[in-house]
């Protein structure tokens, strides 16, 4: 019955689980509001809001689960990619919980972590499967053969598809972090008010800078013409780029369904919890009988149930690593 203690701080939230045996008994998310006055993550301010809320966190967390920390039985900590000084508080504090606890470190690499989310609770994919994982900072289409073996067959080639959500937020005048501010507008508007162009790149790959730019003088040309265009406009503006954010996401992912012949198809990541996007592919899930897997919401944004059940299959393979590990800023897959 190994317990696993889940530490998850690459950006702007501080989380913490606790993992027994497998199953998820606690996930304890610190949001960070105070980027809000800034339109984005301040790296600086999120290292040190992260070493506020870290130790709270991690109490909470075992206090949920009914768990002693002297029966922890590994440390699993994201290890990157992420914010360099907002990781150095997680691997600090794993390497510490560790040290004196004299237990085993795992490290988790997020983006893996985030398609693992799909192995907390019953209904568990099968493998291979594909897993469109849509983030702030990524947008990859994942080919996951086993646990730790993935393979990144398409991804951005420029901005990632939650940056193209916030980016359009921002250009709306909407406040940081804008996608669940589109999704919210978008879920009473006309997705077909308005047509952006998809972009037309071979093969698996995304380009959402394009479709930023053709945003940007679609608001100003029709706020010249009428200071009001934005606020008579909000949500149908907001349906119409989710919708195109969306088609550009599943046209690519039944693309790679159909080239790799693989029906059990998942979503992962923060903009996996976008109504759109989810609709979208139970639609299309439903068109080409593909087993279709979202993550329940509390697992799609940034958490350490995530890297705790990660690491509960790492702890399986006995696979470790040392108090010498350092945080990467980038980590491939
Ligand atoms: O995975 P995540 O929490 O952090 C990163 O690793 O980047 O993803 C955050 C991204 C942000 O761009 C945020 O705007 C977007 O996920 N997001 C959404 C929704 N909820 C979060 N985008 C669209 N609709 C949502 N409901
Ligand atoms: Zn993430």
């Amino acid at each position: 019955m190994p317990v696993i203690l889940g530490i998850e701080s690459s950006c702007d939230e501080t989380s913490a689980s606790v993992c027994v045996d497998g199953e998820i008994l606690s996930n304890v998310i610190a949001n960070q509001t105070i980027h809000e006055a800034y339109g984005g993550v301040v790296p600086e301010l999120a290292s040190r809001v992260h070493q506020q809320n870290i130790v709270p966190a991690v109490q909470q967390a075992l206090l949920n689960a009914k768990v002693n920390k002297n029966d922890v039985d590994a440390v699993a900590f994201t290890r990157g990619p992420g914010l360099l000084g907002s990781l150095l508080v997680g691997v600090s504090f794993a390497k510490a919980f560790a040290l004196a606890k004299n237990i085993p470190l795992i490290d988790i690499n997020h983006m893996q972590a985030h398609v693992l989310a799909h192995f907390i609770g019953d209904n568990k994919p099968t493998f291979p499967f594909l897993c469109l994982t849509v983030s702030g900072g990524h947008t990859q289409i994942v080919l996951v053969k086993d646990y730790f073996d993935m393979e990144v067959i398409g991804q951005t080639l420029d901005d990632a598809a939650g940056e193209a959500m916030d980016k359009t937020s921002k250009i709306l005048g909407l406040p940081y972090p804008g996608g669940p501010l589109i999704d919210k507008h978008a879920r009473s508007g006309n997705p077909d008010a308005y047509k952006f162009p998809e972009p037309q790149i071979p093969g698996f790959d995304f380009s959402f800078s394009g479709l930023k730019t053709s945003i940007l003088y679609f608001i100003r040309d029709n706020v010249a013409a009428n200071p009001d265009f934005i606020q008579q406009n909000l949500n149908d503006i907001c349906a119409s780029v989710e919708k195109r954010i969306a088609t550009i996401l599943l046209n690519k992912l039944s693309k790679a369904a159909q080239a790799y012949g693989i029906k059990d198809i998942a979503l992962a990541g923060g903009v996996s919890a976008n109504t759109g996007l989810r609709q979208g592919l139970l639609a299309l899930g439903e068109k080409n009988c593909w087993r279709c897997f979202i993550p329940k919401m509390e697992y799609c944004t940034d958490n350490a149930a995530m890297i705790a059940i990660a690491g509960y299959y790492k702890f399986l393979n006995g696979e470790f690593t040392s108090q010498d590990v350092t945080p990467l800023a980038r980590m491939p897959l």
